[in-house]
């Protein structure tokens, strides 16, 4: 028997890869799925399976982390031998605009699900998607042992959410870990996340759909990485012998700026022709430079990645070619990996 995984946030970008690669490895995947007015199961669509097929390997169920008793209800019937907690109101700029809700989702959903495993008295693993946005203003390179200082309603959910997973491994022994995940990006990244907001944007300035790219502060620097290698890191921590807390991150930082010369220089166009600031984008307080140390992960783990940057800056800015294509000679648009 192949063991069975919740994962919530399965419909977002890491919830998807990593529901393709738990069942590459046989898993049966139950994903949480919030109910919404329009579709929004695009990225695992390629994955669904009709209810009909007896040996199905997906199930999704409507769930949402604001809803405790469902939480306890849907793990009783389950009996997960690992949760991927992905679900969050991930966005930063946009929690500083809804705080109480991003701490209500972000911060106490966490425990919400971590106290629904208490109580349906599983035994199971329990990955929480910490953040390096944790980090916030501590000056690089920040690995396990740097203070939080977080400067986002998001940072400061995701720092509560990290120490509840602490807190329920040393106070009840359950195997809660924290993926300290420095930013990874792809070609299912959310559209308003700035790497996907400057792919996308200059695949229609090619196409001559599109004049300008309105973006907040290019200072900004991360370390930016591959999603679906991120993911790998996730199900490596849930197999370990004993739980801890990784970061993953490349070790390698490049500025918004960078971002931006690389991908339009990969179309051929010059950045510089086409972006503009809007103060719209910036934020109230800003996270300036993240650099993950990712020794220990590399160390115990055995993780590391392989996507360089400028090999992601293309993968993203193909894909969205590549969509664009698709979607203006009206053939059905593909998932990219
Ligand atoms: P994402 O694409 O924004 O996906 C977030 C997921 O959470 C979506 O499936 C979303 O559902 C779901 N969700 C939102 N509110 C919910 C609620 N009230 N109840 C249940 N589900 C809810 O994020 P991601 O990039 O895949 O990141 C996955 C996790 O890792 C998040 O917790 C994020 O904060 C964290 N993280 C991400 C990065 C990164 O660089 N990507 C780095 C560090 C940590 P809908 O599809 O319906 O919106
Ligand atoms: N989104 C966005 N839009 N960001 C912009 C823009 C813009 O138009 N212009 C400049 N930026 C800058 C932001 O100010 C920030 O410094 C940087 O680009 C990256 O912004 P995002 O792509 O929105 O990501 P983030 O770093 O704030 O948060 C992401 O990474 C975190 C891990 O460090 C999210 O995925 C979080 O969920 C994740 O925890």
């Amino acid at each position: 028997m192949g063991k069975i995984a919740l994962v919530t946030g399965v419909t977002g970008q890491d919830g998807s890869y990593l529901s393709e690669l738990l069942m590459d490895k046989g898993y049966t995947v139950h994903g949480l799925v919030r109910r919404s007015s329009s579709f929004n199961t695009d990225r695992i669509d390629h994955l669904y399976e009709d209810p009909q097929e007896p040996e199905r390997k997906l199930f999704l169920h409507h769930a949402d982390l604001a809803d405790g008793v469902g939480l306890v209800k849907l793990l009783r019937a389950i009996q997960p031998d690992e949760i991927y907690n992905l679900s969050a109101q991930s966005h930063v700029r946009v929690s500083f605009d809804t705080p109480l809700y991003t701490g209500d989702i972000t911060g106490l959903g966490a425990l919400r699900l971590l106290e629904a495993a208490r109580a349906a008295e599983l035994d199971t693993r329990f990955y929480q998607a910490s953040s390096s946005e944790m980090f916030g203003s501590t000056p690089p390179p920040q690995n396990e042992e740097t203070p939080f200082h977080p400067r986002s309603p998001y940072g400061c959910a995701k720092v509560y959410a990290y120490w509840s997973a602490v807190n329920v491994r040393e106070a009840y022994g359950l195997y809660a870990v924290n993926g300290i995940l420095f930013n990874h990006e792809s070609p299912r990244r959310g559209e308003t996340f700035v790497t996907r907001k400057i792919s996308r944007a200059v695949a229609r300035i090619q196409a001559g759909l599109q004049e300008g790219l309105y973006l907040g502060n290019l200072d900004a620097a991360r370390d930016w990485g591959y999603a679906p290698e991120y993911v790998e890191a996730m199900w490596r921590m849930l197999q370990a012998d004993a739980p801890d807390d990784y970061v993953v991150a490349t070790g390698e930082t490049h500025t918004v700026r960078d971002f931006c010369e690389a991908a339009f220089r990969h179309a051929d166009l010059d950045w510089m022709e086409h972006v503009r600031f809007d103060p719209r984008y910036t934020r109230p307080s800003e996270v300036d430079d993240l650099i993950g140390d990712a020794t220990k992960i590399r160390r115990i783990l055995g993780w590391k990645p392989e996507v360089g940057f400028t090999e992601l800056v293309g993968i993203m800015v193909d894909a969205d070619v590549r969509r664009l294509e698709d979607e203006l000679s009206g053939r059905l648009v593909r998932i990219d990996r």
